[in-house]
């Protein structure tokens, strides 16, 4: 059975790939409370007779707003963090798998783009996104890249996904205001964990797009979203990508992300993402 490291075990995306995958692969956690992985040298330490065979990081500081106010906070984490880790792996000639982010594009309309491929030129707007994009460039193509785009998933107490913070707004008959004018991708987290499956055992230092198949403006994701769990949709109402923009940190607006290299695992669209994690709630 392949050993394989995993920092962010605890998180939205990391804690469901552990739950789905843990008959198929032995998981070592490396829990923030034992390790910090700000820490250079305690990262070194506990890697360095660690029995592994590959390291799959997910986390990160991944308060996009907050990142702004927080940038020692967040490039400690999401750049530093990663090239220790990244260090750490070389020293032992280890796989290292890093999730990085679709934000790293910047989502404006241009020749050709979007749609995002994996080779595509990043540009990333906000100081989340960048942190994101740096922490890839430590890797300088000698590890695996997984972006994912907008994860959601049935249950999680933890954290709130895009999904749920309109569900349950629309649950307590609250009204709310969507963009029309922008495009996000959202990915089920259950998919992202499946075709990892494939990338462990496949692995090579690429780039991959792991994302849902198709990209819809948040307006219609929480119509969509209204629709599926039979709630009010007349409290859904339009607004605009500046007006939504003001006060937050700078995001892609056309985020279209898409793969050319995903021949091994077919992502599902948000329709039947909703229709999977009803049956599963
Ligand atoms: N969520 C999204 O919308 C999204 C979209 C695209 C890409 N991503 C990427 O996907 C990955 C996972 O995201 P997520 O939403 O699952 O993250 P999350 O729920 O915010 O969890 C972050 C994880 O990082 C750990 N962590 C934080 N600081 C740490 C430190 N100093 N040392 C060690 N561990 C630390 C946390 O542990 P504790 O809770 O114990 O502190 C937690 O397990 C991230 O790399 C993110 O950039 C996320």
């Amino acid at each position: 059975m392949l050993r394989i490291a995993i920092t962010g075990s605890s998180g939205l995306v990391g804690s469901r790939i552990v739950e789905l995958l843990q008959s198929e692969f032995e998981f070592i956690k490396l829990a923030h409370a034992d390790l910090d992985l700000t820490k250079k040298i305690s990262v070194r330490e506990n890697l360095k007779n660690l029995d592994y065979d590959m390291l799959l990081h997910l986390a990160g500081y991944t308060k996009v707003n907050e990142a702004e106010k927080e940038k020692e906070l967040a490039y400690a984490l999401n750049v530093e963090g990663t090239r220790n880790l990244f260090e750490a792996t070389r020293e032992r000639d280890k796989k290292l798998i890093y999730i990085s982010t679709d934000f790293v594009f910047d989502g404006i309309r241009g020749e050709n783009r979007p749609p995002y491929f994996e080779d595509s030129e990043p540009n990333p707007l906000g100081y989340y996104a960048l942190t994101k994009y740096e922490g890839e460039k430590v890797l300088n193509g000698q590890a695996m890249i997984v972006r994912i785009s907008y994860p959601y998933r049935a249950n999680y107490s933890e954290k709130k996904d895009f999904i749920r913070s309109i569900r349950s707004r629309l649950e307590m008959g609250k009204t709310l205001k969507m963009v029309t004018d922008a495009l996000i991708t959202p990915t089920f987290i259950d998919d992202v964990a499946f075709a990892l499956r494939y990338l462990f055992n496949n692995y090579s230092p690429e780039i991959f797009h792991i994302v849902g198949s198709n990209s819809l403006s948040p307006f219609a994701a929480a119509k969509l979203i209204a629709n599926t769990f039979y709630l009010n949709e007349s409290l859904i109402f339009p607004k605009t990508f500046q007006e939504y923009s003001l006060g937050k940190a700078k995001r892609s607006q056309y985020s279209e992300i898409k793969s050319k290299k995903n021949n091994f695992y077919k992502m599902i669209g948000l329709e039947e993402g909703l229709r999977e994690i009803k049956k599963q709630i």
